[in-house]
């Protein structure tokens, strides 16, 4: 029998929640920050800090869903193009609660990976969290991301590396679908 406790298990319990899970109780302002202040105590290698955050919510989200089917129509060649994959490119961001643009700040003081890990280290602190709250979310990374930078305003040092969608739930807690963590170890004693 494994040992238990409550970081154990909000490590187990974590799970990808989507939209259409999402009801319509608003994520507190306090909570995203909770969440925002457990993604900041990440681990950093020279202490970097190097994950940036831009918090939509409200008018917020529209301006985001309307960029990003903007984005989505231009950046689509034409005989890949479909009206309904652009309104369910904005509906991402309108029927989210929350969303949280991830940016890596690239300092220059350590190889590029690691501020990635470490951002991406940062990213799991605000996942477990946001599930420690009973909130729902996961990490999103279509390719046309890479067209955000202006509307971000980020600076050529910064990418953005995925939006985080979050919202209370009604998801019924699922197993992980996970392959043995056999196959994934060796031990040498
Ligand atoms: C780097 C990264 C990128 C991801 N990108 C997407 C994505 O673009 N769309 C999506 O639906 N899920 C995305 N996910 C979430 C995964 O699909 C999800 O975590 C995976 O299916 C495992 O499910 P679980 O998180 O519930 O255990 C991403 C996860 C990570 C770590």
């Amino acid at each position: 029998m494994h040992k238990s406790n409550e970081v154990l298990k909000a490590i187990q319990g974590r799970r990808a929640v989507m939209q259409n899970s999402f009801t319509q109780e608003e994520v507190s302002k306090e909570d995203i920050q909770t969440i925002l202040e457990a993604a900041n105590a990440a681990p950093t290698h020279k202490r970097t800090q190097p994950w940036r955050f831009v918090i939509f919510r409200k008018g917020g989200l529209e301006r985001l869903g309307s960029e990003l089917a903007r984005i989505y129509k231009n950046s689509t060649p034409a005989e890949k193009y479909s009206e309904m994959a652009e309104q369910n490119m904005a509906k991402k961001a309108t029927m989210s609660n929350v969303a949280i643009a991830i940016v890596v700040n690239y300092t220059g003081d350590v190889p590029e990976w690691e501020e990635l890990a470490a951002t991406s280290c940062a990213v799991e602190n605000l996942w477990l969290a946001a599930h420690s709250l009973g909130i729902g979310g996961y990490w999103s990374t279509p390719g046309l991301i890479q067209h955000l930078g202006d509307f971000l305003k980020l600076e050529d040092s910064q990418k953005c590396i995925g939006l985080f969608y979050l919202g209370h739930h009604n998801s019924e807690p699922r197993t992980p679908a996970r392959s043995p963590l056999e196959d994934k170890i060796r031990w040498e004693e």
